[in-house]
């Protein structure tokens, strides 16, 4: 296979993307890519279009101008169902688990929404819990669960419908510094374990700065750096922006 084929099969991107609200553009003229084995941080200001981008690439929402490519294939038409068939699992802000089921059928729950049968579902959660290390907690209510817990479920959700990128809104959201270490630790595995290509949205920059290989920057809708960590860091018009220094 040529190279140049064999890297764009390997690769999720979105191009020159413009979303619109009612008069309120949120996303002008973004390009994005994100390969597999990578962890592309995304970071900016509230409001930067962060999530409205995810909602991009997953097909939530509709662009009014721009092209999504999964894996080497135009899906700008495709429904959300079959880009998540073709390799696509996001997590969200919100943990948003089925809240009267059991940490494994939540988790099962995921490989059923790819289609497959109730058995090899039920097994392949198991697999999914046991490789989370949660497997004591099989039988727990949603509702039940401690917050870091539910958090790591809500992961191996999107794991169970074996994702080649996983997209994950703020996860560590609300986590103290114990349990963000842990979120470090396993999205590392996500990548080497199981090939994955990680976007990563955050809010707590130590986390992006030591997790990301590159750094794309937000601002207003607007890409204003995408970089490696260090020059992220560095970049005056970043620090302007977000980090909240005036140079
Ligand atoms: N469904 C919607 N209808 C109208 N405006 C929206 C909608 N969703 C988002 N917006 C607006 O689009 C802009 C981008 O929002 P988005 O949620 O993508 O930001 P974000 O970068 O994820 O912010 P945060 O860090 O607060 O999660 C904001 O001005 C927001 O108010
Ligand atoms: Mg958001």
């Amino acid at each position: 296979m040529p190279a140049i084929i064999a890297a764009a099969a390997n690769r999720l991107q979105v191009d020159r993307v413009t979303v619109d609200f009612q008069g309120l553009r949120a996303v002008e003229d973004v390009d994005l890519q994100v390969s597999r084995g990578e962890i592309l941080g995304l970071i900016g200001p509230n409001g930067a279009g962060k999530t409205t981008l995810v909602n991009v690439l997953t097909g939530f929402q509709s662009i009014a101008a721009g092209e999504v490519t999964l894996s080497g294939m135009p899906v700008t038409a495709w429904p959300a169902w079959r880009r998540a068939r073709a390799g696509l699992a996001r997590t969200f802000q919100n943990v948003l688990l089925f809240r009267k089921l059991s940490a494994l059928e939540n988790i099962e729950a995921g490989a059923l929404a790819q289609g497959e049968s109730r058995h090899s579902a039920h097994t392949r959660a198991r697999e999914v819990l046991d490789w989370l290390g949660l497997s004591h907690l099989r039988s727990q209510i949603a509702d039940t669960l401690p917050f870091g817990a539910e958090r790591r479920i809500g992961i191996g959700r999107a794991i169970a419908a074996r994702p080649h990128f996983l997209l994950m809104d703020e996860p560590a959201a609300g986590l103290n510094d114990a349990e963000c270490d842990d979120l470090a630790a396993l999205i590392r595995r996500i990548r080497t374990e199981l090939g994955c290509g990680i976007l990563l949205i955050e809010h707590r920059m130590s986390l992006v700065f030591e997790l990301c290989d590159r750094v794309q920057v937000l601002d207003q809708g607007r890409t204003i750096a995408t970089d490696v960590p260090d020059a992220v860091r560095r970049d005056a018009r970043v620090r302007r922006a977000y980090l909240g220094e005036t140079e």
